[in-house]
């Protein structure tokens, strides 16, 4: 056999290996949530929705969150396509738990396990996390039932790779406090935390540690 054959068959048993060592699933923990739906403020969460969310979810031509190509992902990566969030059972969240919608939010893994990691928000205070569920089960029309399939993601070797190099965060029990707006220095760091600066802005999204932000 040819050396360079040989060579090509080492390579792709090598790379076949590292992908298949990715971890890209992890078993979602079953945790408590309470939002009161009658206590929320469906207005702010639309606000936070369309400001945090939206900029992945909304689909400019449905007018609705049915969900979008990333088309700003590098296609070295795959494609990358975020998920119809409307109320569908089937084809939005419809069939997610108050508790497993937290969960994604918070943790990065889905219901049925993948990891999301370019959308976990480990820092964001209940008040805003209920605010948003609270919406996303609303009357609103930008979230009624759309059973618009938006596509599925298809990560490539190297996307296998770079979602195989994240972890989910810890889910954190307890109340997550928002900091009180007149401590501009405390609210300024919450908003560049959940606005995900640091996600384009730092030097490496890899490495970025989303509950205790430092320069890399
Ligand atoms: C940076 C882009 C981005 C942002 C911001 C974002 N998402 Fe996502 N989201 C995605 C992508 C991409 C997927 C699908 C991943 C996949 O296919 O594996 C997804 C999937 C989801 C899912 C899983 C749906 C399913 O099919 O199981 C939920 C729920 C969700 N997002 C809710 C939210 C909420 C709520 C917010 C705001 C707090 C948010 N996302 C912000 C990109 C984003
Ligand atoms: C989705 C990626 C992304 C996110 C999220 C993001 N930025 Fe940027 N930002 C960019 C890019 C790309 C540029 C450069 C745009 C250009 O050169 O046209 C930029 C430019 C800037 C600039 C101008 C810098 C200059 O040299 O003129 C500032 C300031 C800035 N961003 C602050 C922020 C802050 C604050 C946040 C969070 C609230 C944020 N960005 C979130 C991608 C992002």
């Amino acid at each position: 056999m040819k050396k360079s054959i040989l060579y090509l068959i080492c390579f792709m048993s090598i790379t076949a290996i590292v992908v298949s060592a990715c971890k890209m699933t992890y078993k979602p923990e079953q945790v408590q949530y309470a939002v009161h739906h009658d206590r929320a403020d469906i207005q702010e969460g639309k606000r936070l929705t369309m400001m945090m969310c939206g900029v992945c979810h909304y689909d400019n031509e449905t007018k609705q969150l049915t969900g979008v190509q990333m088309v700003d992902v590098p296609d070295v990566l795959g494609t990358i396509i975020a998920s119809n969030i409307t109320q569908h059972p089937t084809a939005g969240i419809g069939n997610y738990t108050d508790a497993e919608l937290a969960y994604v939010v918070r943790t990065g893994v889905a219901r049925d396990g993948r990891l999301i990691p370019f959308m976990q928000k480990p820092n964001i205070a209940d008040e805003d996390l209920r605010n948003i569920i609270a919406f996303l089960r609303s009357d609103d029309p930008l979230v009624q039932p759309s059973e618009i399939n938006p596509g599925n993601t298809k990560y490539s070797t190297v996307g296998k790779m770079a979602i195989g190099s994240s972890k989910p965060y810890s889910w954190t029990n307890g109340e997550i406090k928002k900091p009180n707006p007149s401590d501009k220095l405390a609210f300024g760091k919450y908003m560049v935390d959940n606005l995900a600066c640091y996600d384009c802005h730092s030097k490496s999204f890899a490495k970025l540690n989303k509950v205790n932000m430092s320069p890399l």
